[in-house]
């Protein structure tokens, strides 16, 4: 039984459009979406279907990206001339059911508000070395201020010894996640016209000081050296959070989608690389060495990029159910 909307409300394939720019782990697009009754409201579900079961076996990711999702919701509401109000995991019996957003009184959009809107289809992941220009200290300064509005931390890791630490752990949970054939077959499926496209990927994982995801199996078979861009590598951050639940993986993603949308909003992008906080042992690592005890949910690099690559995704009609139906 299909239950996609034959016949969607505009506001809803708005904000259903909105929300699928949000950045997933592989381009997942780990989420589907509900309207609620007609303009009464508009629910954002995750799926365990899109879901990376190796990678992410417990689904923090994918939370973190349907938390994403729902910061473009909440400006997109904005948009419309609303006040989101945002009910974080509204029904207790059911998790897959990650917020319900209400349209209150009209005010009108902040004036970061309005950038942030503006930037979103803008924003995009980056692979492989940055430009030569540095991240303003200002501009980190309010990042942080960004991350600290949704309840998380971002933290700069500019002292030698940390960063020292972060590039070992990506590259130990790198070297690991290669010499997995599971691991790789999962990443390989995720390569393609529907998932990242190849020209996304065109930098050898190891261009910069911190290890890329090797989506072309590139740099599998041979231990060739590429040239490495070390300086261009950009600002190394960690954005974390003082619990590692459900709410907190949602603050997470929504903090995360604040710091990328106002970082493109001046023209500085993001890589992520995560992979050390897919294995317990390397996140535990971090947690006491790095970030005192919080919990880290995503390692970025930012810097100024001249070319980015779109990502493609599936049509918001496609992600609209008449109601939350748990079995998507
Ligand atoms: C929680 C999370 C983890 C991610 N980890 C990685 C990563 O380790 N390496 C990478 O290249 N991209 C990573 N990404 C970025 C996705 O690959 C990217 O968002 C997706 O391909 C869609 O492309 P876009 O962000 O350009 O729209 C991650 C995204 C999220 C939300």
């Amino acid at each position: 039984m299909s239950l996609t909307y034959e016949s969607p409300g505009r506001a809803a394939l708005h904000l259903a459009r909105a929300a699928s720019l949000a950045p997933s782990l592989h381009n997942s697009q780990p989420w589907f979406f509900a309207e609620e009754g007609h303009d009464h409201g508009f629910e954002v579900h995750t799926s365990d279907r899109q879901r990376m079961m190796l990678t992410d076996p417990g689904g923090r990711e994918a939370v973190i990206a349907c938390g994403a999702a729902l910061f473009n919701v909440r400006i997109a509401v904005g948009r419309l001339g609303f006040r989101p109000v945002v009910d974080l995991l509204p029904e207790p019996g059911n998790s897959a059911f990650l917020a319900h957003v209400g349209y209150a009184a009209h005010v009108p959009a902040t004036p970061d508000e309005a950038l942030m809107a503006r930037a979103m289809p803008r924003r995009r992941t980056h692979r492989g070395p940055f430009g030569p220009d540095p991240v303003p200290d200002t501009l980190l300064d309010e990042l942080r201020d960004h991350a600290r509005a949704e309840g998380a931390v971002l933290q700069v890791v500019d002292e030698p010894e940390k960063l020292r630490l972060v590039t070992d752990l990506v590259r130990i949970a790198e070297n690991a996640h290669r010499a997995d054939p599971d691991r790789n077959a999962e990443l390989t499926r995720c390569v393609g016209p529907y998932g990242i496209p190849a020209e996304a990927c065109r930098h050898h994982p190891d261009h910069t000081l911190l290890a890329g995801r090797d989506y072309l199996g590139v740099a599998r078979p041979s231990a060739r050296r590429p040239r490495r861009w070390t300086r261009r590598t950009g600002t190394v951050a960690v954005l974390s959070t003082h619990c590692d639940g459900r709410q907190d993986w949602l603050r997470s993603g929504q903090a995360l989608q604040r710091v990328l949308l106002y970082a493109a909003a001046h023209h500085v992008m993001a890589a992520f690389h995560t992979q050390p906080l897919e294995l317990p042992v390397l996140r535990a690592e971090l947690r006491t060495h790095l970030t005192g005890g919080r919990f880290p949910q995503v390692i970025l690099c930012l810097g100024r990029t001249t070319r980015t690559w779109s990502t493609p995704r599936r049509p918001p009609v496609e992600l609209l159910v008449r109601d939350g139906d748990p079995a998507r």
